[in-house]
């Protein structure tokens, strides 16, 4: 596992395409593979045989956090790729002071639900008709957890 560097957005973008209905472009990678401290996005890669079989993007603006996109190769799924990227993320962004992670994921969707469910996540509201989707649009679950514990 690996920060992403300049140069992996194209790879990205590629196997977004795969598992993403809505994939983003390379253009949308560019931020996260930059090497400036100053970068909003964030993006931890997976590879194997110089391949990337997984990446997670994410932010964090003061002690908010944010999960962007994460996607794992289908022919890598449930083997724990998802599970090791999900949770380098978390500690790097409690390790910067997050207190707090948030997410959307599509409510039909239900393997990612599952999948951040088992990491933590809650389910804490809808945002309506954010998606599209082949036949309209779908509700948006927001999702998130604590990073660190609160104080009393
Ligand atoms: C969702 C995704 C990132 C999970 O990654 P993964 O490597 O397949 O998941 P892992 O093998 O690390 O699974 C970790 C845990 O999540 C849960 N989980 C994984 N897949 C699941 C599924 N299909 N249904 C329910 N729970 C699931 C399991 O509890 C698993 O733990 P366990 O094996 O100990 O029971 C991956 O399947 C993926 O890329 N999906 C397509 C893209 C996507 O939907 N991204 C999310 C957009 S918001």
């Amino acid at each position: 596992m690996r920060a992403a560097v300049p140069g992996d957005e194209v790879e990205l973008a590629a196997l977004d395409s795969l598992v993403n209905p809505s994939p983003w472009t390379a253009e949308q990678f560019v931020d996260a593979c930059r090497e400036q401290e100053d970068r909003y996005e964030c993006a931890l890669v997976m590879v194997c045989d110089e391949q990337p079989e997984g990446f997670v993007v994410y932010s964090r603006v003061l002690d908010e956090a944010c999960i962007h996109n994460i996607a794992i190769r289908p022919a890598m799924q449930g083997a724990g790729l998802g599970q090791l990227l999900l949770t380098a993320a978390l500690a790097r962004l409690r390790e910067a002071g997050a207190a707090r992670c948030c997410l959307e994921v599509r409510e039909s969707n239900m393997a990612a639900i599952g999948f951040y469910r088992r990491l933590g996540f809650e389910s804490g509201g809808v945002r309506r008709n954010y998606y599209t989707t082949a036949a309209g649009r779908e509700d948006a679950v927001l999702m998130s957890r604590q990073l660190i514990e609160q104080e009393c």
